[in-house]
């Protein structure tokens, strides 16, 4: 699985053979701006989700449901996960959270909406968590195992586990009879995603322990475009090969 956010990055996500596309709401940080992904709305969300809707075809699409955006009720989860189906063109939503979101995950998987789970660090929760740490070391393990077969037996189709140590997201798969997903939880599991713009890296500064950097468009991104104004500011581009004569 790798997260993706627009239509030009999904025409080229669409020709490799990634089973399973995220629209994450990773994009408040990634694509917006954001210092984090609290303040990332519905809005936002069906915007990017029904982008890369327009041209993915094989992969299935997961669209995250953003902070507090499936919390109030029953019926707001409802509501919401139905527009990332319906006008997104998801295939699938994402919720944060254990024990505490079960009735939606239930009401929403009876609905007929595939839901995947998502454990461990979970960035919407990052004023609880205190940070961007890992999860589930000593005694919150055993919470976290729970959660995950709650989640399981509400009727999630995969779960996401971010961020917690190896054994644990060994013990969480073996358990499990839905895929495991990690990212930042070792190689047990029984897929792994990344954020895409991180494995592309786009930015060099950013090299958190989890990831691995399989290109570095960052810094060709910065050379052709100083290329290019260069070229323009020296004269050399156009040329007459790019200039209509009549
Ligand atoms: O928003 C996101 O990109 C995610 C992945 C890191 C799993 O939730």
């Amino acid at each position: 699985m790798v997260t993706c956010y627009d239509a030009a990055f999904a025409s080229l996500i669409e020709k490799t053979a990634i089973d399973m596309v995220l629209v994450g709401d990773s994009l408040g940080n990634v694509i917006l701006g954001l210092k984090d992904t609290i303040p990332v709305t519905m809005e936002h969300m069906v915007h990017h989700t029904a982008a890369v809707a327009r041209v993915l075809r094989r992969p299935m699409l997961v669209a995250d449901m953003p902070f507090l955006s499936y919390n109030i009720s029953i019926e707001q989860a409802l509501r919401n996960a139905g527009r990332l189906i319906q006008e997104g063109g998801a295939q699938a939503v994402k919720l944060e959270g254990g024990a505490a979101i079960v009735p939606q995950v239930k009401a929403l998987v009876a609905a007929g909406i595939p839901v995947v789970g998502h454990l461990g660090l979970t960035p919407q929760s990052i004023h609880t968590l205190g940070g961007y740490k890992v999860q589930g070391r000593g005694a919150q393990g055993d919470e976290l195992l729970a959660d995950a077969q709650l989640l399981a037996a509400a009727g999630v189709c995969a779960l996401v586990l971010e961020l917690v140590p190896q054994p644990l997201a060994l013990a969480v798969t073996k358990a499990l009879s839905v895929p495991t997903i990690g990212i930042g939880a070792g190689p047990e599991t029984d897929g792994q995603v990344l954020v895409l713009h991180d494995l592309l890296g786009f930015n060099g500064e950013f090299t958190p322990k989890f990831l691995k950097k399989y290109a570095n468009l960052g810094e060709l991104v910065v050379q052709a475009v100083s290329r290019y104004d260069a070229d323009v500011k020296e004269g050399h581009f156009p040329g007459p090969e790019h200039s209509f004569q009549s």
